[in-house]
This record gives structure tokens, sequence and C-alpha cells, in this order.
């Protein structure tokens, strides 16, 4: 069986999805697979259109796609040699604390499935995703990485066996009040700062020029 997973992350370097993609080939053990990133060459799009099974592992932008993906997923559905017989699943990661946020990027997917003649799998929405590399040393299955160690797990196994599943939507096992005073002091607030922004302008909106 032949697995690719999509890594629809525009971050250039380490992000969450890369994390979340870890983590499922940690839990899927040893398989045939293949992890790509959205920008592909022709050889690279006919090893997904003959896939088994392919993964979308990506992060909530506006309350759906980020466009780098949305683009790739247009030209997919337009391939000819594409294997219908493929089953797809989906894991993305919002900002916010709640992964419910992720329902309707999911719901986008599997209409994508329908539009592309393809088989949906299962979809992961998971909340909290920028403090998920402060926790990566924490045992999935274990402390603040519990639901979404269980989350993954599953998906794991209903992928190895071609199977459906029910879609889940978790966060980290941790106070949301605590992270989101940890998020604007540690993260947000200097994330903001190295980005030449001031704190104020976290709040401003968009500005009028
Ligand atoms: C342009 C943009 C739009 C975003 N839109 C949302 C959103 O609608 N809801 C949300 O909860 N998070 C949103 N986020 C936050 C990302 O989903 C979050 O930071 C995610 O963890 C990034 O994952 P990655 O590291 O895999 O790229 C947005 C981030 C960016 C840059």
């Amino acid at each position: 069986m032949n697995i690719s997973i999509i890594n629809g992350s525009p971050k250039p370097g380490e992000s969450t999805s890369g994390l979340l993609i870890k983590y499922l080939l940690q839990e899927m053990g040893e398989c045939n697979v293949q992890v790509f990133k959205c920008a592909l060459q022709t050889t690279e799009l006919a090893e997904i259109a003959s896939s088994d099974v392919l993964v979308l592992v990506f992060p909530l932008y506006v309350d759906s796609i980020p466009s780098q993906l949305l683009q790739l997923l247009i030209i997919l559905e337009e391939l000819k040699n594409m294997n219908h017989d493929m089953m797809v699943y989906c894991i993305v990661n919002n900002g916010f604390f709640e992964g419910t946020q992720n329902y309707i990027a999911i719901q986008q997917i599997k209409n994508w499935c329908t539009a592309a003649d393809l088989n949906w799998g299962q979809g992961i929405g998971i909340g909290a995703g920028e403090m998920l590399p402060f926790i990566a040393d924490v045992p999935l299955k274990h402390g603040p990485n519990k639901n979404i160690g269980y989350a993954i797990s599953s998906l794991a196994t209903n992928l190895l066996n071609k199977k459906s599943g029910k879609d889940s939507f978790v966060s980290p096992n941790w106070p949301r009040f605590l992270w989101r005073m940890q998020s604007t002091k540690f993260f947000w607030i200097p994330r903001a700062r190295s980005n030449s922004l001031k704190k104020q302008d976290l709040y401003g909106g968009v500005k009028r020029v």
C-alpha cells in the first residue's frame, strides 16, 4: 500500500503540521509512505495520483484551506490518472484553542473528495496548534498530549486499514485560560515583535492607509 502525506503549511521551516506528521508516522510504524510539500514536480504529482491513501495535514487559514494547498487540490482534481480507490484523510490544526474551529475546513476537504471522485476517510481538528511544539517532549497519549495522541493513533489505525472513521476535534489537555495567558505573553507578542510589530498592532485590526 502506498501512502502519500502532504504538509500543507506554507511555513518554509518547522511547522505544527510537520510535527503532526512526525506523530502520525510514529503511530503508523513501518510502511510505504512519502511526505510532500505543496510545490510539486510532475513526477511527484504522479506518485500522489497513484497512492492508495492520501493524508492532508495543514493549518487553518481564515477558517479554510491555505491557498497553496487549495491550488494543489485543484491540480489533483483535474489529473487524468488519479486512483479513484484512494482514501483521503486530513489533520487540520488551528491557532484558537478549540479544535472545533476546523470543522468547516474538514467539510471542505470532504466536498473536494466528492468533486474529485475520491473516498473520504476521516478528519481530525486540533486546537491550540502553536502550543504543540512547546509540549513536543511529552509522549503522545500522556499529559497535555493525551487526547491528541489518541486521535492521531485512531486515524493511523483507520488509514492503515483503509477504513473510514468518525471525525474528531481535540485540544491539548491543558486549561484554556492558562494557554491564553501563556500564548499572549510568551508567543503572540514576541512573534509580533520579531515581525517588527507592536503589541497594540495585534489588537488594531486592519490598518487604514
Ligand atoms: C493567514 C493566517 C490565517 C489564520 N487563520 C486562522 C483561523 O481562521 N482560525 C484559527 O484558529 N487560526 C488561524 N490561524 C493560525 C494558524 O492556524 C495556526 O498558527 C497554526 O498552528 C499554524 O500551523 P502550521 O505551523 O502547521 O503552519 C491563521 C494563521 C495565519 C498565518
